[in-house]
């Protein structure tokens, strides 16, 4: 009897903690980091993405960010961070969101979540022109070595197929970029619209036409944030309906026909 009493009694109390813990959340439940703000993470070296012009970030996703937050009634504001620092920050609670190009990933999820994608990526191979590596597989069975930048889906995916001996991280794709044309590594993986950017930058490099893998850009946001992701969900829904997302892809990468 008395057993049972502290399981009884053990329960409740149990049950008023949750209910503490609940009311403190709900109470503590603002819509953003700052009241008035949507602060956006990004790493601003991701050309037609994210770039500066002068000491501006503009592409796409400041575009897509900055309607975003007009019709929630925010004000965009935005911070350049390394890449690998984005979803840690937004864990963190310091950003509302992360928008950078970034891919939907199965891992990514279990620690943010994601909206809707609006764009698709592709990661390809950046190679010197003339040089033998003539596919995924020839750079995965040889013995080259493979620059990305760190914690992208790039370095991802390059230290499983050919191990860490074989990646070199730099902060920067750009980074990644000026090393094969120095010829410190022999090919980079990166996505395929900042490949065009640096390949069109830089003489004598080639985007091997056999593209890597396809993948989804979404904004990512704090797991315990569900109502902003709501909102930013609905905006979303509704610049796709009204032609606002296809308008800014297209600005930025002109679809020739
Ligand atoms: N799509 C890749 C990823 O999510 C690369 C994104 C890099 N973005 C950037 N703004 N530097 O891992």
């Amino acid at each position: 009897m008395k057993n049972l009493l502290t399981k009884v009694v053990s329960a409740a109390l149990i049950g008023a903690m949750g209910l503490a813990l609940a009311g403190c959340a709900g109470s503590s439940n603002k819509l953003t980091v700052e009241d008035g703000k949507l602060i956006m993470a990004t790493n601003a070296f991701f050309p037609p993405y994210e770039f500066y012009e002068g000491d501006k970030i503009v592409g796409i996703d400041q575009e897509i960010a900055a309607e975003v937050a007009t019709r929630l009634g925010l004000e965009l504001e935005i911070q350049d961070v390394e890449f690998d620092s984005i979803i840690t920050g937004v864990q963190a609670g310091k950003y509302d969101i992360g928008c950078a190009g970034m891919t939907v990933t199965e891992d990514r999820l279990k620690s943010v979540n994601f909206t809707t994608p609006y764009a698709t990526g592709i990661q390809v191979i950046i190679v010197a022109d003339g040089s033998d590596i003539a596919d995924a597989d020839a750079l995965i069975a040889g013995d080259y070595t493979v620059g990305v930048q760190q914690g992208t889906t790039g370095d991802i995916y390059m230290s499983d197929e050919v191990g860490d001996d074989r990646v070199e991280r730099f902060n920067k794709g750009a980074d990644a970029v000026l090393a094969l044309t120095n010829g410190q590594v022999d090919a980079v993986v990166i996505d395929n619209e900042p490949a065009n950017a640096f390949v069109e930058a830089n003489e004598g490099l080639v985007i091997l036409d056999t593209p890597y893998a396809v993948e989804d850009y979404a904004m990512c946001l704090n797991k315990d944030n569900e109502e902003l992701l709501n909102k930013i969900n609905d905006a979303l829904k509704a610049m796709t309906d009204d032609g606002t997302i296809a308008a800014i892809i297209e600005k930025y990468i002109p679809s020739n026909g």
